[in-house]
């Protein structure tokens, strides 16, 4: 079995974080979403990978390179232009051949990996399965109206009278049957090939489409809340680690935080979960809980909590708690003698602001 990641598109809903650099490459607990599916797709016993990219296809292809640094073999499929997904595996057709394989978003984080799922499917005669998930917004992604013995009845993007509350999850297997699909669907409304049509398509033409519902959380990162809630659900089950190459001196960190190797924690108070990124130094501050600090940041006289900071950032004498932020690359955040009060602040690489 081989495995296609879709990291093409623009990102544009993540601005301006992502303005200039990949979504999918944005670090939910200090690991990029993209390595986390690579992680996943690994584990589950798939080497050979393809990459789908985009626009920001050099930013991908720098950070994870031939894939060895994670155990994987990969391969780079360019897209000229976002399409739409049943495009993309369209273009993926010489990497993958007649072989049956996984795609996973690469911008989706699902908890307990698909070691069970490739499973099942590896011993199965479906011509493809599916991941569905509850929700409470359907109408935001592709939905599934089952049937009440469970099979499925009708596959709709995006429906703005959603007929259930069944998302589709952005993890889909496939066998050879999908090259006809693909092949006969045509753009939706929106001008874009959907993979959510091409399965309808199998459906309609008697394929065997197994639906499973997944139990544990998911997460669709494309969103700046959907990355705050990532981050916490993923915080909430690391493992905490405190690097033997860390400083922490005059300071409380409780027993679920990370501090990564060269970091150092100053004078301050640090509640988990949470991580702190390589080289980064935390002075005179408080760090709360479901927070991640990227690498080379540095926080002095602040009070932040449930936020991301991207790395080479600075946060310094803020007067009021930064809550609920995401804080992009080289940001610089300063000063505030006025009454403290809850900052909420979505702010881009390279910004500067200086709070009153
Ligand atoms: O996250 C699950 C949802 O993903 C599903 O419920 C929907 O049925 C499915 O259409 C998809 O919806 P999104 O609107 O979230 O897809 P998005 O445009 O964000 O693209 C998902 C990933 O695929 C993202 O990493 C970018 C990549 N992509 C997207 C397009 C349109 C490509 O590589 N090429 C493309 O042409």
């Amino acid at each position: 079995m081989k495995g296609l990641i879709l990291s093409g598109g623009k990102g544009t809903r993540l601005y301006p974080l992502t303005y200039t650099n990949a979504k999918q490459l944005i670090p939910v607990a200090n690991k990029p979403v993209l390595v986390r599916v690579i992680d996943s797709i690994r584990d589950a016993g798939v080497e050979e990978i393809g990459v789908v990219i985009g626009q920001t296809g050099p930013q991908i292809r720098e950070v994870l390179g031939d894939g060895s640094k994670w155990g994987v073999k990969l391969t780079y499929i360019p897209q000229e232009s976002p399409d739409g997904l049943a495009h993309a595996v369209k273009i993926s057709r010489d990497f993958l051949g007649d072989e049956r394989f996984v795609m996973f978003l690469g911008d989706n984080v699902i908890q307990g990996g698909i070691g069970q799922l490739i499973s099942d499917f590896a011993h199965s005669d479906w011509n493809s399965q599916i991941v569905l998930k509850e929700v409470e917004n359907p109408s935001s992604y592709g939905v599934a109206k089952l049937r009440p013995d469970g099979s499925i009845e009708q596959l709709i993007e995006k429906p703005k009278n959603p007929p259930s509350n069944l998302a589709l999850v952005g993890i889909y297997m496939f066998d050879p049957t999908i090259w006809e699909a693909v092949n006969s669907i045509k753009p939706s409304w929106r001008g874009e090939l959907e993979i959510t049509d091409a399965i309808q398509w199998l459906i309609d033409a008697g394929r065997s489409v197994y639906p499973h519902v997944h139990k544990g959380w998911w997460i669709d990162t494309g969103k700046p809340n959907d990355m705050l809630e990532a981050n916490s659900l993923v915080l909430e089950e690391l493992t905490p680690t405190i690097s033997p190459e860390a400083t922490i001196e005059n300071s409380q960190v409780d027993r679920r935080v990370t501090v990564e190797r060269g970091a150092k924690i100053i004078n301050s108070t640090v509640r988990g979960p949470t991580i702190i990124g390589e080289n980064t130094v935390i002075e005179n501050s408080y760090v709360g809980p479901f927070t991640s600090i990227y690498y080379n940041v540095r926080v002095t006289n602040c009070e932040i909590e449930r936020s991301i900071v991207l790395e080479n950032s600075s946060l310094s004498d803020l007067g009021a708690r930064v809550q609920d932020s995401l804080i992009g690359r080289y940001v610089s955040l300063q000063h505030s003698d006025e009454k403290p009060k809850t900052l909420k602040m979505n702010v881009g690489d390279h910004s500067s602001v200086s709070v009153v």
